[in-house]
């Protein structure tokens, strides 16, 4: 059964990723792509319908990112936001210019409900805006549907053509009906049923792999996280016993945490996967011994998991396949698609050239961690491990500003057991999206007792976020932050002073290299 699939046409906004989730949501299959797709490649794909995202240019200048007019003549239904929509008005023949007066933030707009987008929709609803042009004469044969008292087309559309507009930002949450919106889209004018869903992804997923691997042997990279956790029992369930899990303990982990994992994936927990242990931390210190600079850090992490692999892989014999558990927010943010490199994600952009497995496997590279866990309910894992926070592969070596050394990890372990202690003792845990403590490469004076201390500065982190690509910085109270100050300065031997990151993402990254 081919599956209904709806293109993102990425013209470089913020929120790219969010509008695929959205759909993904209404459970309805979404992909991003580059704004440059041809004709060609989206008629391959067969899309029930394209969504224009919206982006920080302005569609009159000459460089800003534009499609081909031929796009609506394929009958394909068609959504703009925001750059999206002004780019419709601006092909097809309206007129877009600065606005006098441009809106930012929760704004109440006017909707007509008889256009199908707005069905179901109230009227005012808030919705999020955040522009400074505006069309200010829509295309022929389009009307406007939607206003504010400073925006006079919110939202435009030409059902005869199936080509709709919104100025504001159906995708992000704080447009209260904005996914009643998009599902409109997707369901009622591209005439989508709702074929994206997880007990159905994890069935197909488990079958093509079958398909794929035949008796082949496969190795799985573990690291107890969600998302390798997840890919490890889907494969488990897809060869059996032509897997074996390996867990590389590169001494870059939480405290505890190599023998956790151990008791969950190991021989007595309770999954088969052929784990075995790797302990090779003394041979990551080696190579980190004098790199500062975060990428490179990274791909020396990313590098050394692949060289442990294919030692376990020659030792195992005739092992064709590498899984790994990379989602799509991974592939999206190592810079393969068009969007900046921010960081190599080790499991990523950090691999080497030259990789000696026949191929890697990825079952999860499209997913979302939403999704990522929703598969991993569908495959019976428990709760408390399909709810874990993320942990980054390359570990503390990315809380480690600057030079890696054993004594610095031993420091931000310590450190930040006891901070997510105290957030448990707190009931904050399940709250929070992510949060840890990293060790700045700073040095500061002090006093303890009588004495002068020259030492590091712990930073704490906690962070509320949906995706992950965009967070808040959470606001811990302050009898928690100032207790596991005292505690880690009392208990941690090289520190003396803790400070809290109140940065949000962006302009910050939630992890610090
Ligand atoms: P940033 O720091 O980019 O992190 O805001 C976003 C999310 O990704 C996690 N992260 C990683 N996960 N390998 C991973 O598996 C990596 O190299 C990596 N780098 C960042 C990070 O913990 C956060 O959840």
């Amino acid at each position: 059964m081919e599956k209904e699939m709806i293109i993102v046409l990425d013209f470089g906004g913020q929120y790219n990723q969010l509008i695929a989730r959205r759909v993904r949501e209404c459970n309805v299959y979404a992909e991003v792509h580059p704004y440059t797709l041809t004709l060609d490649q989206i008629k391959a794909m067969n899309p029930k319908g394209i969504i224009f995202t919206g982006g920080p240019n302005s569609v009159y200048g000459e460089d800003s990112p534009k499609c081909s007019t031929e796009i609506f003549n394929l009958g394909i239904p068609i959504l703009g936001i925001c750059y999206g929509s002004q780019l419709i008005a601006h092909l097809l023949g309206g007129k877009v210019e600065t606005a006098p007066v441009s809106e930012y933030g929760h704004t109440e707009v006017e909707v007509d409900g008889s256009d199908v987008i707005f069905e179901g929709v109230s009227s005012p609803t808030v919705c999020w805006m955040s522009h400074t042009d505006y069309i200010s004469q829509v295309p022929e044969g389009f009307r406007t549907t939607a206003h504010t008292p400073v925006c006079p087309t919110a939202a435009m559309s030409c059902p005869e053509r199936k080509i709709y507009a919104t100025q504001f930002h159906p995708e992000v949450m704080h447009t209260q009906e904005g996914t009643k919106m998009l599902s409109n889209f997707v369901y009622k004018v591209c005439g989508c049923k709702g074929d994206w869903k997880m007990d159905s992804f994890v069935e197909s997923t488990i079958q093509s792999l079958r398909e794929k691997i035949g008796d082949g042997k496969v190795l799985c990279a573990l690291s107890g996280g969600v998302d390798s956790s997840v890919a490890a029992v889907l494969l488990s369930k897809a060869v059996g016993k032509q897997l074996t899990c390996v867990f590389v303990d590169h001494g870059l982990l939480r405290k505890n945490e190599g023998d956790e994992v151990e008791a969950v994936f190991g021989p007595n927990g309770p999954y088969e996967l052929n784990f075995i242990r790797v302990n090779a931390q003394q041979r990551y210190y080696d190579k980190l011994k004098g790199v500062t600079e975060p990428e490179q850090k990274r791909k020396i992490i990313g590098e050394e998991f692949i060289r442990v692999f294919e030692e376990e892989a020659k030792k195992i014999g005739a092992v064709d396949y590498l899984v790994q558990g990379t989602i799509y927010p991974d592939v999206i943010e190592s810079g393969l698609g068009k969007s900046a490199v921010i960081k190599s994600h080790h499991n990523v952009g950090g691999l080497p050239d030259v990789v000696d497995f026949k191929e890697i496997v990825e079952p999860l590279r499209l997913l979302f961690k939403d999704e990522v866990r929703k598969a991993g309910r569908e495959l019976g894992i428990p709760e408390y491990l399909v709810n874990r926070q993320p942990f980054p592969g390359p570990g503390l070596g990315i809380r480690i500003i600057g030079e890696v050394t054993e004594e610095k990890v031993k420091i931000v372990q310590e450190a930040d057991y006891i901070y997510r202690e105290e957030i448990a003792k707190a009931g904050l845990d399940k709250g929070l999206g992510q949060y840890f403590a990293a060790l700045t490469n700073m040095r500061s004076v002090g006093v303890m007792g009588d004495f002068r201390t020259y030492d590091y500065a712990i930073a704490l982190r906690a962070v509320n976020t949906s995706d992950f690509m965009t967070a808040d910085a959470a606001q811990i109270p302050w009898e928690v932050l100032a207790k596991v100050t005292n505690r880690i300065v009392n208990e941690v031997k090289g520190v003396n002073r803790v400070m809290y990151d109140c940065t949000g993402k962006p302009p910050a990254t939630i992890e610090f290299e």
